[in-house]
């Protein structure tokens, strides 16, 4: 694997290797140390992030690499309107990693073609999250010993969740997975994760009410209402609030269900389960941070690739999804792909019409 970009660049089999590795890494940390000694990370935050940044910067620290970067992309070129290909093409000359997040959906996928080293998708707008896919697989595997045969709800906003669309994509290597699909109408998966999961042959059913489900789960993600995400600001007043979890619902639960979260929470988990032994929303972020050691590990020490293949120059978008990086890069090739027989945005995913 050269970049992670969606969690489908990678096979079963190599993300078994690095579960493997995070596992190691965590009963003897001490051992890793210097793994990644003189290898430096650029972490570009164009957008707010806590524990995807922080995990990153420490997971690169405590393999004896280092981290430069942004937080904040008005302390960059950026603000003189530098493209992403050039600023990718810049800190690709200095690091061995670049890590990522933009609220640009696409993003990662179209820095990939300029960078001579590898990139991380840590977030590309409302689109994937592959590095806390990891967080939330190792999280499953430490606690339940495997993903094959679980029934996961998902609850919130799955329409703008990333880790949702990211999470869905991963369990399709893993066997007899059933899905709760818990939303409003609205706030429902996109149309490329339905197809996606149709094209699977995936086990999903999306229903509006947490409660009537719960019983049934293994595992109850919950999401944030994505306020940032929504174009319209009434959209966002008739669905925040919408789903809360209270030790009430929980009484109702198996008594080895996870309750997991992607985190930052809002208001969608009362402060009162997190004290229930099944919430492992906080054990989630440090299995994490586990979990990118073992990524950077395998990236950072790859060799740099000065000698990309040219880049098609594209004329005009094909995507029509306002948020898709197409759309102020008019640079970037115009590439489709399929999912599920239809024609999709090679960068977003979104079905081209
Ligand atoms: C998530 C994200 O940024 O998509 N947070 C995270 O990376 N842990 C979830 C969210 O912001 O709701």
């Amino acid at each position: 694997m050269r970049h992670l970009i969606d969690f489908s660049d990678m096979t079963r089999e190599q993300w078994e290797q690095l579960y493997q590795r995070a596992s190691q890494i965590m009963d003897a940390p001490e051992e890793y140390i210097h793994v990644c000694e003189g290898r430096i990370s650029c972490n570009l935050f164009y957008e707010p992030s806590t524990r995807t940044n922080f995990s990153f910067q420490t997971a690169m620290m405590r393999l004896g690499g280092s981290v430069f970067g942004f937080a904040d992309p008005n302390s960059s070129s950026v603000a003189k309107g530098e493209t992403l290909k050039d600023t990718v093409k810049m800190v690709s000359n200095y690091a061995d990693v670049v890590v990522m997040r933009t609220p640009w959906e696409g993003s990662a996928k179209a820095a990939s073609l300029y960078s001579a080293v590898p990139v991380v998708n840590a977030g590309d707008g409302g689109h994937m999250h592959p590095t806390q896919t990891m967080a939330d697989l190792t999280t499953i595997t430490r606690l339940r010993g495997g993903v094959d045969g679980l029934c996961l709800g998902l609850c919130g906003d799955l329409k703008n969740g990333r880790t949702v669309h990211s999470l869905i994509k991963a369990m399709a290597k893993f066997r007899d997975i059933k899905f709760f699909l818990i939303s409003p109408r609205e706030l429902a998966v996109p149309e490329y994760i339905r197809a996606f999961m149709r094209e699977r042959q995936m086990w999903f059913t999306e229903v509006t009410g947490l409660e009537a489900v719960i019983p049934q789960l293994d595992v109850l993600y919950m999401t944030r209402i994505q306020k940032e995400r929504f174009v319209d600001p009434l959209e966002y007043e008739r669905n925040k609030g919408v789903y809360i979890l209270t030790r009430r619902k929980l009484e109702r639960a198996k008594k080895d269900m996870l309750v997991m979260h992607p985190l930052p929470r809002v208001d969608e988990i009362a402060v009162d389960v997190d004290d229930d032994p099944r919430a492992v929303y906080f054990a989630q972020a440090r299995y994490g941070m586990f979990a990118r050691m073992a990524l950077l590990e395998h990236l950072a020490l790859q060799d740099r690739d000065d000698h990309l293949p040219p880049v098609e120059i594209g004329t005009k978008p094909v995507c029509t999804n306002p948020r898709c990086i197409t759309q102020t890069e008019h640079y970037l090739p115009p590439l489709v792909r399929k999912i599920g027989g239809v024609d999709c945005c090679g960068f977003c995913d979104a079905v081209l019409r």
